[in-house]
């Protein structure tokens, strides 16, 4: 790629080569069809995709903000990504390559795949698990988690993954709140050399969660593990039942019916349950993916996101298997055991699309330019990044140590929330280092003042969407008020990200971070609301309020400010205390980076911690307006 200057600031424009093969090459044209024909756009991608009968609508705004797409049609994703793929040539393609840890590896085509997860879904369904029941997923990243999500979804109940770097109070909230009646997790997983005991946190978890009925467990680690009579199964053992065997009928489901449900922490309060449906969100991944990375069958994608995430259902599970490609997906840390992991997995694999976080790339560029050096990367063609805001010196690290100087970077912004891709390039878009550029084709995006007007370009303000698409959630599951209170009422008919956000005048779009009570750490989206009870359930701390601050490789690490109770005094080992307490209700990502003992923390006259003015105080700025803060 060559540097130009023709838009404004730093920009690199597609090579002659990127071009040339480029899938779509007249961004503009598609970006003006789908702008003009927003519906004619999506029918279009969704007729690629096999519906057991066709919608009667597109779209259905009758109801906004709660849209429906494709209404009226039948459809079941996974029969769109797997059995789709049995009558084609794909059939003996590989689907999923898997490396464990410990270096262990196991393939799946599609047929393969397939057949797993037909297995899985007959035996949930032996289990009585029907369309709608919510299953819980809290598992390592093996190829097991993969299967047991396209089961579920195969016989149109709901999962709930759990990410597995969660703990045990993180868990038993998401559990009971869903009210699962199966969980399926694994003994334990591998990550940086040690071992993660998952299933005797699920113990602990669904001691208090009266809606579970059965456990299934797998085996991968091999560890000793309590099970319990009449709840707990071995799955490998449930396998030789032969109640699994043969073909397993998908569930014809609705377009609107529920996919999964995903926890994430938003304003205030216990995390959400965002939901997310068979038709319109199966349309907006396959898309998407289909667009700006372009995966074609010579391609082998690693998405390095856990399933636990959004990036890992839609771009590690669901997407790559709607396009027929063929998915890399490794269990273990970046750096284990040494800081060449990934790329020795490229040059092994001859991975060609590489998706990841700034996060790892900052921390893997603290080991230096040598490590990669010493791998072949030239299989890569095209490079990833999703999270967080990428600061334009790990951009061009990324760009010139891994990508060679010739992948493009598909900067792409989204939310839990959108489903798929909401702001990005494509590989023919020229390129601006740290902004995600404009919005995929149909979507529009505007930067809002506290009043609703538009701001200047080149300022500060809210970032909102302004048109729907299928893949958007539909609600929050079992609060539809929560929903429209939170993301619909500030400026009503428009999707408040709770993000803020500068457009250029050249209409790239620039992500400053969450205007929220979000913590991003590490790319990882943790609420403060979660980390401040996870503190106050410590007998020490009588009050407590978590903000983020800017950190060199995590992107933001969380901060924390301390009241203690009466008879506790601050010490040092008091502080390791608290945050080994908070590691273990909600896990380690979860950990504050500093805890601040106070007498008083800064609040409201109506009693609302000030956490904005904790942070400007904590960074050296100025207080901002603080005609509200209590005497
Ligand atoms: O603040 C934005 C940031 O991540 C938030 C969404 O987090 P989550 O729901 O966990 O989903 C992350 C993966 C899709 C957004 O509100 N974010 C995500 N991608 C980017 C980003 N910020 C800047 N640039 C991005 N590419």
């Amino acid at each position: 790629m060559v540097v130009q200057a023709s838009l404004e600031g730093e920009a690199y424009f597609p090579s002659d080569d990127v071009m040339e093969q480029a899938f779509v090459r007249d961004w503009e044209a598609l970006a003006r069809f789908a702008d003009e024909d927003l519906e004619g756009f999506w029918a279009r991608e969704a007729s690629e995709l096999e519906w057991y009968q066709p919608w009667e609508r597109v779209l259905d705004d009758s109801q906004a903000p709660f849209f429906k797409w494709f209404v009226g049609a039948k459809v079941n994703i996974v029969q769109n990504a797997l059995d789709r793929h049995m009558t084609t040539w794909r059939k003996n393609k590989l689907a999923l390559i898997w490396v464990g840890e410990k270096g262990d590896v196991r393939t799946y085509s599609y047929f393969e795949l397939y057949r797993e997860v037909c297995q899985f879904a007959n035996l949930l369904r032996a289990m009585g698990v029907q369309k709608g029941d919510r299953v819980t997923i809290y598992m390592p990243r093996i190829p097991e988690i993969v299967t047991a999500m396209l089961a579920c979804a195969r016989i149109g109940a709901i999962h709930s993954v759990v990410y597995g770097g969660f703990s045990v109070d993180a868990l038993q909230g998401r559990v009971d709140d869903s009210h699962s009646r199966v969980v399926i997790t694994a003994d334990g997983g591998w990550m940086n050399g040690k071992l993660v005991e998952l299933k005797k946190t699920v113990d602990d978890a669904i001691k208090r969660c009266p809606s579970v009925e059965t456990v299934i467990v797998i085996q991968h680690t091999g560890q000793e593990v309590w099970i319990e009579p009449g709840r707990d199964y071995w799955y490998h053992e449930l396998k030789q039942l032969r109640i699994t065997n043969g073909a397993c009928t998908p569930q014809e489901m609705d377009s609107e019916d529920p996919l999964y449900i995903l926890y994430t922490s938003g304003t205030t309060g216990t995390p959400k349950a965002i939901l997310h449906t068979h038709g319109g969100y199966m349309v907006g991944v396959y898309s998407t993916l289909k667009y700006v990375f372009e995966l074609n069958d010579m391609d082998r994608w690693w998405c390095t996101a856990d399933p636990g995430w959004v990036t890992g259902h839609s771009y590690l599970v669901y997407g790559p298997l709607l396009l027929g490609a063929t998915t890399f997906m490794y269990e273990g840390a970046p750096t284990y055991p040494y800081p060449d992991r990934w790329w020795s997995l490229v040059e092994k694999y001859g991975i060609s699309v590489f998706y990841t976080a700034p996060t790892a790339i900052r921390g893997l560029m603290r080991f230096g330019e040598s490590w990669p050096k010493r791998r072949d990367l030239s299989s890569l063609r095209l490079l990833g990044s999703v999270g967080e805001p990428i600061n334009p010196e790990a951009w061009r690290w990324y760009h010139s140590v891994i990508g060679g100087q010739r992948c493009p970077i598909m900067d792409t912004w989204w939310q839990t929330e959108t489903g798929c891709f909401m702001i990005t390039p494509t590989p023919v878009v020229p390129l601006k280092p740290g902004s995600a550029s404009r919005p995929f084709f149909g979507q529009r995006a505007e930067i809002l003042d506290e009043h609703g007007n538009p701001v200047p370009d080149g300022e500060e303000g809210y970032m909102v969407l302004t048109r729907p698409w299928p893949a958007m959630m539909r609600t929050i599951y079992q609060d539809d008020e929560r929903f429209i209170q939170q993301y619909w009422s500030k400026y009503p008919g428009k999707y408040m990200t709770g993000d803020s956000a500068k457009r250029d005048t050249d209409g790239y779009f620039w992500v400053i971070g969450r205007v929220d009570d979000v913590i991003k750490v590490s790319g990882y989206r943790l609420g403060t609301a979660e980390i401040e009870s996870a503190l106050v359930s410590h007998p020490a701390v009588a009050e407590a309020a978590a903000i983020g601050l800017p950190h060199d490789i995590k992107g933001q690490a969380i901060h924390v400010y301390c009241i203690l109770r009466a008879d506790y005094t601050p010490s040092q080992e008091l502080m390791e205390e608290l945050r080994q307490h908070v590691g273990m209700h909600l896990g380690p990502i979860a950990k504050p980076e500093k805890i601040t003992f106070m007498d008083a923390l800064p609040k409201t006259r109506s009693g609302k911690i000030m956490r904005r003015l904790l942070k400007a105080r904590a960074q050296g700025l100025a207080d901002g307006d603080i005609s509200t803060l209590e005497e």
